[in-house]
Order: C-alpha cells, then sequence, then structure tokens
C-alpha cells in the first residue's frame, strides 16, 4: 500500500479518500488505513499529525483535544489498584469528548466542499457539531431525542444550530440523518461508524496518553460505548502506535454500557459474535443509551474490537453508575455526566470480577460534564434556605443536627 485508503472492514475492498459512508460493494463498515512506512513521527503528538486523512486541508480548531490526564490517588487507595490516570474529555470546549471526532468530521466536510451538516445525537454530537458549524461558518442540521437533557439541547440551540428533536429513541435519529444526509445534500457527521472520518478524530487521545504517560502505555482502558466508535478509535490509535514503533502489547479495551441498553456487553456475556439491537433502550445514562435499532452491526464491530485486544464488555445498572457518579465527585472532586462515570463503575466490576491485578495501571476516559445533565444528577439532600440573621439555624445545619 503506497497511500492513505479507505478499507472496507467486511470485504478489504479498498478505496480512494471520498464521501462514502460504507463500502458500496457490501455495505461495510469503512476505515481509513495508513502508508506507516512514510510515517516518521516519534511522539504521539507528531503521530497525531500525521496519521490523519487530510492533513493539508482546511480545519477548524477550537481547542479541542490536550486534555487533561488526572491521577486518582483516591480512588487507587479506595479499589486497592497500583494506578489510575483519569482522562478528562469533558475538558474539551463543548464539554465531552465529541469534539475530537466532530473537528475531524467538519475537516472531511470542508475538504468536500460541504456547507451544510448534520448530525444524529444524544445531544453531546449536537453540541459539538454546532460549536464546530458555527465556528466554521457552516449550517448545523440536529437531530435528537426527545428525551436528551435540556442542557445540551439548549447549548446546541445557543449555538445556532437548526435543533429538531425526534420522537422515539436514538435509533430513530441516527436512520433520518441517514436519509437526510442522501437526500438532501448535507454531510453526515454523525460520530458513530457511518462517517469513517470521525473515528479518526477518536485517535486523539491515545496519542496523547503516549505521550502523557511517557511511553508506558496502560494495561486496561475504559470507555463507555453506545455503538463504541471512541473505543474503536482509541484502539486504532494504540495499533497505529503499535505498528510504527514495533510494539507488540497494546491495552486491554473495555466496553461498559448501561443495563437497560446492554447491547455490546449482552453479546460479550453470552459469547456471540453478533451484538443484536435493543428496542426500546432504558436508562439514565443517555450518551450510552443507543440501541443501536437497524445498525446492529457497528456493535458487532466494536465487540471485535474488544476482545481482539483482550478486553471485556459489561453493563451496569444504572444505581451503579450514579454510585461511580458521586464516587468521582466525593473522591476526586470531578462532576461528569452518568455516560462518563459509567468507565468507573465499570472498573469497578472488572475489580469485583477478579479482571484487575493489583499492579494494573488503569486508564479511565471520563467522557462528558456534569453540568451536561443536571436532571439525573441526584442531589443527596436537601438545600437549606435560611434568613439572613439566623445564625443558631446556620450553626444547626453546619453541625449537621
Ligand atoms: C458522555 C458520553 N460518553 C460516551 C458516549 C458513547 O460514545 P460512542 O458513541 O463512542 O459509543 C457518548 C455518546 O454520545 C457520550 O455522550
Ligand atoms: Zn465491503
Amino acid at each position: 500500500m503506497s497511500r492513505t485508503e479507505l478499507i472496507c472492514t467486511s470485504c478489504n475492498s479498498s478505496f480512494n479518500l471520498l464521501e462514502y459512508y460504507h463500502c458500496p460493494y457490501c455495505k461495510g463498515i469503512l476505515e481509513v488505513r495508513y502508508d506507516l512506512d512514510r510515517v516518521t513521527a516519534s511522539t504521539g503528538d507528531a503521530v497525531k499529525q500525521e496519521l490523519q486523512p487530510f492533513p493539508f486541508s482546511p480545519g477548524v480548531f477550537m481547542g479541542e483535544g490536550n486534555t487533561s490526564l488526572i491521577r486518582a490517588k483516591c480512588l487507587e487507595k479506595k479499589l486497592g489498584v497500583a494506578r489510575i490516570d483519569l482522562k478528562g474529555e469533558f475538558m474539551n470546549p463543548s464539554g465531552s469528548f465529541k469534539d475530537r471526532p466532530v473537528a475531524m468530521g467538519v475537516k472531511a466536510g470542508i475538504h468536500f466542499g460541504h456547507k451544510r451538516l448534520i448530525v444524529a445525537s444524544s445531544g453531546n454530537g449536537a453540541a459539538a457539531v454546532s460549536a464546530f458549524a458555527a465556528k466554521a461558518g457552516m449550517e448545523a442540521v440536529v437531530l435528537v431525542p426527545e428525551s436528551t437533557p435540556q442542557e445540551k439541547v439548549s447549548q446546541s440551540m445557543f449555538l445556532n444550530a437548526n435543533v429538531i428533536k425526534i420522537k422515539g429513541p436514538y435509533s430513530n435519529s441516527f436512520t433520518l440523518a441517514k436519509i437526510l444526509a442522501e437526500t438532501e445534500s448535507l454531510f453526515n457527521v454523525t460520530t458513530t461508524f457511518i462517517n469513517p472520518y470521525t473515528v479518526e478524530g477518536d485517535k486523539g487521545a491515545a496519542f496523547e496518553l503516549h505521550d502523557q504517560l511517557n511511553g508506558y502505555w496502560p494495561d486496561q482502558i475504559y470507555v463507555p460505548i453506545g455503538a463504541g466508535p471512541l473505543l474503536v478509535g482509541t484502539r486504532k490509535g494504540f495499533m497505529e502506535m503499535a505498528s510504527l514503533w514495533e510494539r507488540e502489547y497494546t491495552p486491554r479495551m473495555i466496553g461498559v454500557q448501561a443495563r437497560g441498553c446492554s447491547t455490546v456487553a449482552e453479546a460479550y456475556e453470552r459469547k456471540e459474535d453478533q451484538v443484536q439491537e435493543v428496542v426500546v433502550p432504558k436508562t439514565i445514562a443517555g450518551g450510552i443509551g443507543d440501541g443501536l435499532q437497524g445498525y446492529a452491526k457497528d456493535g458487532t464491530h466494536t465487540l471485535s474490537h474488544i476482545r481482539k485486544s483482550g478486553g471485556n464488555a459489561m453493563a451496569i445498572t444504572d444505581a451503579g453508575i450514579l454510585e461511580a457518579q458521586h464516587e468521582l465527585a466525593s473522591l476526586e472532586g470531578l462532576f461528569v455526566e452518568p455516560s462518563a462515570a459509567a468507565a468507573l463503575a465499570g472498573l469497578k466490576h472488572n475489580v469485583e470480577l477478579g479482571k484487575v491485578r493489583a499492579e494494573d495501571h488503569i486508564v479511565l476516559l471520563l467522557t462528558g460534564h456534569g453540568l451536561k445533565d443536571m436532571a439525573s444528577a441526584e442531589m443527596k439532600k436537601d438545600i437549606p434556605l435560611v434568613g439572613e440573621h439566623d445564625i443558631k439555624r446556620i450553626m444547626k445545619v453546619i453541625k449537621g443536627s
């Protein structure tokens, strides 16, 4: 291979980097493949610059990426694990990791001469597309399920997107975006596997982890997954670095889902290869509430990456996710949304299953900010309202009596 191209992950056909949403022969998922022999980079940051589909095309930069890596010493102590690092993806400019894939998707859109974008999203992708479209001077049509948290809807509206709520689960928005992209010539930047370029943005966290950890790759990376492009993209980044620098080991990828929408986890637990759709997803963690209705093959794709990495998939109850959300707040001072907290819930689950060794080095991808979904941020007690002169009452509140 002598150039960057698209490869069908099902039939292995290759194509130029054109505007494809699936393999024209077999409808399989497409991914970008590079001629790694031409890459000269020796750091993660340099690889990030080189291994992208359109390195010479103009894009829009909003300050995305280069998120902090935060050592979680209290969690290490509590869980008895040697090292836990939290990758602060919620620190991206629109408040979630989606800025990475969307930046790449928008760049592809500009490259192909588009002025109008469409995205189906559970809210975070919507906000990211709205922000990047505004900055790029593009129009954004944003389809979100009716259950999307108001914070994410308002964020997208304030950023001037054309926001439309679609009845039913996320999959309905997904299917509609796919149809409208074709009939209305909108560029589809939905951040699943439909746009092969967005996953290239998801690789960013992997390259940064390499640099932030001075080349010491973690043993396990926990990723909340809907369809799973973030997990697949992160693994792709590590696989590319591994072949560039002839390293044999890549981190185990752990996919965490909610019990009420456990497409991939269910197939993993049943030792099946084919993922089944969930018709009525039911979870407080809306970001990972994608039932994959009509595109279960996306989950199958993610599952095969999880297995090949030596990782596992699991489903956590909403109560377990909310508990993890509180622990991240009380032990590490971080307020993330429930979908993000699922990563910690997954780690706790694997610790219980004995799948984590005491000497392991763990990374959790904290994907979305807590302010994005205030309704699900359960307050453990009521806020007292006290008269301004009522020192006695204030003292009682402080002392907890
Ligand atoms: C906060 C959050 N975490 C995780 C995910 C799941 O990501 P993926 O689409 O890569 O499966 C999403 C998706 O919207 C999300 O919003
Ligand atoms: Zn194919």
